[in-house]
């Protein structure tokens, strides 16, 4: 029976309850976190634990729960459930109260988190996956890692409903990042992608990946692109926690390049398995 974590005490998750004047229920008053477990360890939770703080930080709910401990029930949970390769989710809500949309008074946060099993390292997604672009929905602070996330939800129910396996969002034709992940170009051995600003996530696998393509010698820049520019490039990737690295093949109706995966894209994908198996060993 999978087990799961809630203010301060491991349950069932079948036993695990929130109550209706939850504000993360309410308003979508929250944010959270994702991060991969591989062989068995957690990946880089330290910085999505420095991520939860800021994005705690940005809305005013209270940083209560130390790093360390943190650290802790993720890893008890991914032992616990038996989660060699996967990924621990948590939530931090403003809290219960009276429906009113100012902040409480009085509130406790609530706080959840759970493990889930996933194949990362042997991703068959790695042959290649599709996007479809739709229009950025979303508010003006992307930066904030948080729960209100309707505009990704249909940007992502439109991909499934299209036959493809994430959605690329853009403004006005300037792509900002996918609906849970961050998009790259590579033109001419350049890798390319979106700088971080309220407009989109500051992914934790986008700055190891910018990481891994100064080590590997990859030329970066930082630089915004549109759609026609992806559609025209030589390959097209995508990262997140949940993907790690993956190459893109098609957008939309269109195949990038000739619709293999590209070698950038392949190389930066090795690098990152390398690393992950590395620092979980
Ligand atoms: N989403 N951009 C958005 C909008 C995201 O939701 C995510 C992650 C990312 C990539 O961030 P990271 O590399 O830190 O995972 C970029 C998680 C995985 C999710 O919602 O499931």
């Amino acid at each position: 029976m999978p087990v799961c974590w809630l203010n301060g005490s491991f349950v069932a998750e079948q036993d695990a309850h929130v109550s209706i004047f939850d504000r993360g229920l309410l308003f979508g008053d929250g944010v959270y976190e994702v991060a991969a477990v591989v062989n068995g360890r957690l990946l880089d939770a330290d910085r999505h634990l420095v991520r939860l703080s800021r994005s705690l930080a940005a809305i005013g709910i209270p940083d209560t729960q130390p790093t360390a401990v943190w650290l802790d029930v993720m890893q008890q949970l991914a032992t616990q459930n038996g989660v060699h390769e996967g990924l621990v989710y948590l939530q931090v809500t403003r809290g219960v109260a009276e429906r009113d949309f100012p902040f409480p008074a009085q509130v406790v946060p609530t706080m959840f988190a759970y493990a889930r099993p996933k194949l990362l390292l042997a991703d068959p997604n790695a042959a290649g996956v599709r996007l479809l672009t739709v229009p950025d929905l979303r508010w003006q602070r992307c930066d904030i890692k948080s729960t209100s996330m309707l505009a990704q939800v249909l940007a992502k129910q439109s991909a499934r409903a299209a036959g493809a396996f994430e959605a690329m969002m853009h403004e006005d034709g300037l792509v900002t990042e996918g609906g849970s992940s961050n998009v790259w170009i590579v033109r001419d051995g350049t890798l390319c992608t979106r700088p971080t600003s309220s407009d989109i996530l500051a992914g934790i696998t986008r700055d190891v990946v910018l990481e891994i393509a100064h080590e590997a010698g990859v030329p970066v820049r930082e630089r915004a692109f549109t759609v026609t520019q992806a559609l025209a490039a030589d390959e097209c990737l995508m990262s997140s926690a949940t993907s790690f690295v993956l190459p893109v093949t098609r957008i939309d109706d269109h195949t990038i390049a000739d619709g293999a995966p590209g070698p950038v894209t392949m190389r930066l994908r090795a690098a990152y398995l390398a690393r992950a198996t590395r620092l979980t060993q």
